[in-house]
């Protein structure tokens, strides 16, 4: 996907600095609310349904294709959702970076890229590295949501997290149930998906109260 030149990404994306470290969210979204981010949010499907939704929350999407990620922060400029913003970046590195210790409410992690051929297996985002950041910046009995439609990436996330042994596993509860969605999730992959009949994977994985 180009990017576009109509777009307008500020003032939902947010630019910082290596340099700046750990960063105060609440001055990020200039309140004091719970956060919810989202790891890959692609051009911003779910995080719009959440924003919408729930407006007392305050959401971080991290996305390291530039085109999604200024099409998806221009996306909430035109919506004026002040309390969602966008970073193009890795997200490992941006959580280890730049998100203190039991700091988030919510993470989300939907259809994350399978990397099937066995020699990518240590591209995929879900291994222990990934875990670790999860556990620590996620605040106690906060969950992790994941959806796949991969049956092999989702033995392995299964796998991997059994190995890990700190988060309790959960059945998979739509974050957007409560709001009547008829959808898990709502992003592009996953009506991509259900068009073409693939079953999905997901599950929760809880850290510790
Ligand atoms: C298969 S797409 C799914 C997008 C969206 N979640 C959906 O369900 O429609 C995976 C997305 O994650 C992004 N991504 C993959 N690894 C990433 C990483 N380590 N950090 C940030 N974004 C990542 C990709 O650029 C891509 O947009």
């Amino acid at each position: 996907m180009a990017l576009k030149s109509h777009l307008i990404p500020e003032p939902n994306l947010l630019n910082v600095a290596d340099s700046a470290g750990i960063l105060n969210l609440e001055q990020v979204f200039s309140r004091a609310a719970p956060v919810e981010l989202e790891i890959g949010s692609g051009k911003g499907a779910f995080l719009l349904q959440m924003a919408t939704a729930f407006p007392e929350k305050n959401f971080i999407g991290i996305e390291w294709a530039n085109a999604y990620a200024a099409y998806a922060a221009d996306r909430f400029r035109r919506h004026s959702h002040n309390h969602v913003r966008i970073v193009n970046g890795e997200a490992l590195w941006w959580m280890r970076v730049h998100l203190a210790d039991t700091t988030l409410d919510a993470l989300h992690v939907y259809f994350p890229d399978p990397w099937p051929k066995s020699r990518h297996h240590k591209r995929r985002l879900i291994q222990k590295s990934f875990l670790q950041q999860s556990l620590r910046i996620l605040k106690p009995a906060a969950p992790l949501h994941i959806v796949t439609d991969h049956a092999e990436y989702f033995e392995h996330m299964r796998h991997t997290f059994a190995e890990f042994g700190q988060f309790n596993i959960e059945p998979f509860i739509s974050p957007l149930r409560s709001v009547g969605a008829d959808f898990l999730v709502g992003t592009n992959f996953e009506k991509k998906y259900v068009a073409e009949n693939r079953p999905f994977y997901s599950l929760i994985a809880r850290k510790p109260g």
